[in-house]
């Protein structure tokens, strides 16, 4: 039974710094590839990744690499894989494979070969995959420059859909998506966390759960509990782990709102949060964000914090819509919350976000619904000056 991996957490590009640092805070020694950060791991590392990575969508175990140009070639080395110390054949495999600048092209040749080569290995043939499915052990069989790589998923489904978001609004954003909005930002649970259009609340739900130490996958199925090297026991002791960020010394419980002028929304996110356990820590509000309390008037709002959130993008907005006003009375509003509040935003559109006034830099770039997206970061010291000149009208 292999006890060390060469493992590979895969993240939406533009992601790597952040899980990186995630995948470091772990003890292990990342290195960042495109789409991705690599690292050595034993089991229990890989249970912890798959617990505690909140801006990873998959983690890749590599069973095997090795060069090819053939697809008897292909079956006859996959022939000599362990399959028994990697599978178990009770749960249902799905092979998939993708090649590129190599002599082996035929995608579904590669799939069948190593279907082939684990039945033999089983003396049945496996039973593939079918979509209603839910624990299946996903492998992937990548063919770059005529070197083969086999890699087997830690889980059956990617690391994003943690399990509370039953319900969704309009354009939600990816849980793993918030999450790394959250780190950009340096959110901690010693300050204050405003959402003002938080649709399915899922900013402020991930804020939440990291304030309160609880894991990202603690709703999800047991990590490799459908791979031959499961250890129920070895599982238990990981879920018992706690990880705490922020200051260590037992502080106010932090004050996480959320508002979205979408009654629906508001619905959907109260139950969303209360399946993610966190539905007590969160203030939830309907209406415009100009009549949120903590926006409303300065004084309102918790002496420091941090906005985080995706306004409306503007692509989705009926045409002659006109966002401008929007974001500059955004700004406006949040530079009166004083030098103490931060704010980190996701746009998709950078001039749009610009029209706050904040003195934003941009953290990462990555992608969001099939549009290029941009989170931008930055504190209210500058546009607070900037601000109390110029006021628009809202
Ligand atoms: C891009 S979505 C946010 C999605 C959210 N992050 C999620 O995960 O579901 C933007 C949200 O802003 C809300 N919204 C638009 N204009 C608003 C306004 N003036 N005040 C408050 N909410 C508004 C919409 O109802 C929508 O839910």
């Amino acid at each position: 039974m292999p006890s060390k991996f060469e493992a590979f957490a895969a993240c939406q590009p533009g992601l790597e710094p952040l899980l990186a640092r995630e995948i470091e805070n772990l003890g292990a020694t990342p290195r960042s590839l495109a789409g991705g950060v690599a690292f050595g791991a034993d089991v229990r590392l890989v249970m912890q990744s798959c617990l505690w990575l909140g801006t990873a969508s998959h983690v890749m175990l590599r069973v095997v690499e090795f060069p090819c140009r053939a697809l008897g070639e292909l079956e006859r080395k996959a022939k000599c894989i362990l399959w028994k110390e990697w599978l178990r054949p009770q749960f249902a495999i799905d092979v998939r494979a993708t090649t590129r600048a190599s002599r082996v092209f035929h995608t579904g040749a590669i799939e069948e070969r190593v279907q082939n080569a684990i039945s033999a290995a089983f003396g049945k043939p496996i039973r593939e995959a079918k979509p209603e499915d839910e624990d299946v052990a996903r492998l992937s069989v990548r063919f770059h420059h005529d070197v083969c790589t086999i890699s087997l998923d830690a889980m059956s489904t990617p690391l994003h859909r943690r399990g509370y978001r039953l319900e969704t609004a309009k354009a939600p954003l990816r849980e793993d998506l918030a999450h790394a909005l959250l780190l950009a930002g340096g959110y901690t649970k010693d300050e204050a966390l405003l959402d003002p259009f938080c649709g399915s609340g899922t900013i402020a739900i991930e804020a939440a759960a990291m304030a309160r130490g609880l894991a990202p996958g603690r709703l999800r199925p047991p990590a490799l509990g459908h791979l031959a090297m499961f250890d129920a026991e070895l599982w238990m002791e990981v879920r018992a782990e706690t990880r705490q960020q922020g200051s260590p010394e037992a502080s106010a419980p932090p004050r996480i709102a959320a508002g979205d002028r979408d009654a629906g929304a508001i619905e959907a996110a109260k139950g969303n949060a209360e399946r993610a356990g966190v539905r007590d820590m969160i203030e939830f509000t309907h209406g415009a964000f100009t009549a949120h309390p903590w926006l409303e008037g300065p004084g309102n709002a918790p002496a420091r914090g941090l906005i985080a959130t995706n306004p409306p993008f503007g692509v989705r907005v009926p045409k002659g819509n006109n966002l401008a006003p929007l974001y500059q009375t955004l700004g406006h509003r949040a530079a009166r919350l004083g030098e103490h509040w931060r704010a980190v935003i996701l746009a998709h559109d950078v001039r749009l976000a610009r029209r706050t006034g904040l003195p934003l830099q941009a953290r990462f770039t990555t992608r969001h619904g099939g549009l290029a997206v941009t989170a931008l970061a930055g504190t209210m010291v500058a546009a607070a000056k900037a601000g109390s000149e110029s006021a628009p009208k809202d």
